[in-house]
């Protein structure tokens, strides 16, 4: 195993003896493994106890997981490309087709006005529906396909997030940034505005919520996005298999090298951290979706 995890295996050997507890033995985890050669990649590690007579052996098994990893991230990249074209064609065809029969519903009410009152204002009617719906589709395009993130950064995105969800859904949702934390790194900026746009999402859904928190902070070493909500909390347990949201959720974190947990603070509703290394939020290069990119994994290794 690469460094830290090389020097810490056998103090963690060490601590399970001694206490008991285990903290991998029987459970499994992702890590990072090397070769020979000295190039890491991403494994599955699972190690098992057996006692035999007087003896304790320890059994690690490892799967290479850097065909599992790369297809994640392609998967997240093509729902991101589908997500935005879905918006585009959102915003130029069905609201360009909407704004023109606006157009011709005010032309017909003034058309009828000399004839008709009552007909003219049910023309009139129609035209401020029409308006309704293009206002809710560009909404729509806006969440799917978010220019603000692509212009202005997250923080800007994540201000509109919270502004589109007070006007959509009629609850309160705030985004708080003091003192500002730029994030520079496109594909960091799009997997930490997804999450949020899904954890607001799901506070709506599942905790019916009427209060909505946004955070984004700067730590030492680290960025800290979080979102609060005043609804019913998480359920003791989440099934596995229920929703997809949790689970890309973690995926996009593990993506830009960072952590995601949810928990129920003690004042009530539910909480969803995600903590990236603040180093991978401001490199240079990257895009999300938009070209392809070698896997980090191929990329570390092509260097060597
Ligand atoms: N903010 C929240 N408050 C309460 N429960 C939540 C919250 N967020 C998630 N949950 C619970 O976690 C479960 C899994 O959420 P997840 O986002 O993975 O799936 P989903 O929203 O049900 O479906 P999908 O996201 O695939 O449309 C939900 O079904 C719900 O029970
Ligand atoms: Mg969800």
């Amino acid at each position: 195993m690469p460094s830290p995890y090389r020097e810490e295996h056998d103090r963690h050997l060490q601590d399970y003896l001694r206490t008991g507890k285990a903290k991998i033995i029987g459970i499994g985890r992702e890590v990072v493994a090397r070769r020979k050669d000295g190039t890491v990649f991403p494994i599955d590690l699972s190690v098992s106890e057996v006692r035999l007579a007087q003896r304790r052996l320890f059994t690690g098994f490892i799967r290479d997981i850097t065909e599992r990893k790369r297809l994640e991230k392609d998967i997240l990249e093509v729902s991101d490309r589908e997500q935005r074209r879905l918006g585009q064609d959102l915003h130029d065809g069905l609201c360009q087709q909407l704004a023109g029969i606006e157009l011709m519903s005010q032309a017909l009410k003034q058309r009828i006005a000399g004839r008709s009152k009552a007909d003219a204002a049910r023309a009139g009617e129609v035209a401020r529906h029409v308006r309704a719906a293009i206002r809710q589709t560009r909404l729509l395009a806006r969440g799917l396909s978010p220019v603000t993130l692509e212009s202005e950064g997250l923080m800007s995105a994540l201000k509109e997030l919270a502004s589109n969800t007070e006007t959509i859904f009629h609850v309160r949702c705030r985004f708080e940034c003091e003192p500002p934390v730029p994030v520079r790194d496109h594909a960091a900026a799009t997997h930490l505005f997804r999450i949020a746009q899904e954890a607001v999402s799901n506070a709506l859904k599942h905790g019916a919520a009427t209060r909505i928190g946004i955070r984004l902070a700067r730590q030492p070493g680290r960025i800290k996005l979080a979102v609060s909500d005043n609804g019913t909390g998480f359920p003791q347990h989440v099934p596995k298999h229920k929703g997809m949201g949790l689970r890309i959720m973690e995926s996009r974190a593990g993506m830009i090298g960072g952590t995601l947990a949810m928990e129920n603070p003690p004042g009530g509703g539910a909480r969803v951290i995600c903590e990236i290394p603040a180093a991978g939020a401001n490199k240079k290069h990257n895009d999300c979706g938009r070209k392809k990119e070698k896997p980090e994994i191929e990329k570390a290794n092509s260097h060597r």
